[in-house]
């Protein structure tokens, strides 16, 4: 079960967060009132996520969040601190590696939205380190979820992703490392809300931003469960564009890692030939059309050559 440990010496703040999870049953709540109370707690409790105070009298918030990382190196960690000791605590908290953190007086959604996306990571970051094919599969199906319309379509960008691969002649690991990255590529989406993922209309500048971040927050989540480099480009990489104008980067041409060129291709092909929420797939020419259309500045021009013969066994066989 997700559970998050709270830890500060002011009872009133403790019982204020306490009220603040009354309603929510998905998460267990714990609480210790000193670091030395706190560490005990994570040497017996699977802890998910920490948040604890910086000012204490006795072990400091700095020093408990750093024995926290040798206790338990995957939990998240989040710090919460006066406003008025903010500016000191910024540096302590970046060599602590906190994850995050919130300024007291909190805003309780603020803190409850923090904690929930942290969760999330945890979550993701388990899943990842597995190393079991068929977590990341169940994980991508999960990403699907959240948007009926895409259902399967990491499973076809991964076949799509492979043949491409195979055809261009890299290495079996290389094979297996394009597979698992294809189905993982859009796994940075889980901290999206569906509101905007399932959005038909315009997406205002704050949803469309909160969209151009899932291949930096997946690649960091893929970085942090220790992926492999391949799979790790391939989360980051796959909305790069070949003329460079694509995102988070702008990499251009050779610069983008070949097995971010071959899923980008994949993954363009099966949104054209599948149905989307703002419209019913295309045809198999017009798919290839669009994707003709789009090479120059899209893909690798070689790779869609390759792609072409690809494509056609796709149309024939399914
Ligand atoms: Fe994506």
């Amino acid at each position: 079960m997700k559970s998050v440990l709270f830890v500060d010496d002011e009872q009133s703040i403790r019982n204020a967060i306490e009220r603040m999870y009354l309603e929510r049953d998905d998460i267990r709540c714990l609480f210790a009132a000193s670091g030395l109370e706190g560490l005990d707690i994570l040497k017996r409790e699977d802890v998910w996520v920490i948040v604890s105070d910086y000012m204490m009298p006795g072990m400091r918030g700095i020093e408990f969040l750093s024995k926290a990382k040798g206790i338990r190196p995957d939990t998240l960690r989040i710090m919460m601190t006066a406003f008025a000791d903010l500016s000191i605590a910024i540096d302590a908290i970046n060599k602590s590696e906190a994850y995050r953190f919130v300024t007291k007086p909190w805003i309780n959604k603020e803190l409850m939205d923090i904690v929930d996306e942290a969760l999330m990571r945890y979550q993701l970051i388990k899943s990842l380190e597995s190393n079991d094919e068929t977590v990341y599969l169940s994980l991508a199906q999960t990403v699907e979820l959240k948007d009926p319309y895409t259902k399967g379509h990491c499973d076809r960008v991964a076949k799509y992703a492979v043949k491409l691969a195979k055809a261009a002649g890299l290495n079996d690991a290389m094979i297996a490392d394009i597979k698992h990255g294809s189905w993982l590529h859009d796994c940075g989406k889980i901290g999206v809300p569906e509101t905007v993922l399932n959005s038909t209309g315009n997406l205002s500048v704050d949803d469309f931003e909160t969209i151009m971040q899932h291949p930096r927050w997946g690649a960091e989540v893929a970085r942090q469960a220790r992926m492999s480099e391949t799979v790790i480009n391939i989360i980051l990489y796959h909305h790069e564009r070949f003329d460079g104008n694509g995102y988070p980067s702008g990499l251009a041409a050779g610069n983008i890692p070949i097995e971010a060129r071959i899923v980008a291709i994949a993954d363009v092909f099966d949104a054209l030939y599948s149905d989307r929420p703002y419209r019913q797939a295309y045809d198999f020419d017009r798919t290839i059309e669009i994707l003709t259309e789009m090479t120059e500045a899209h893909f690798d021009p070689q790779l869609m050559e390759l792609f072409r013969y690809i494509a056609e066994e796709v149309r024939a066989n399914g």
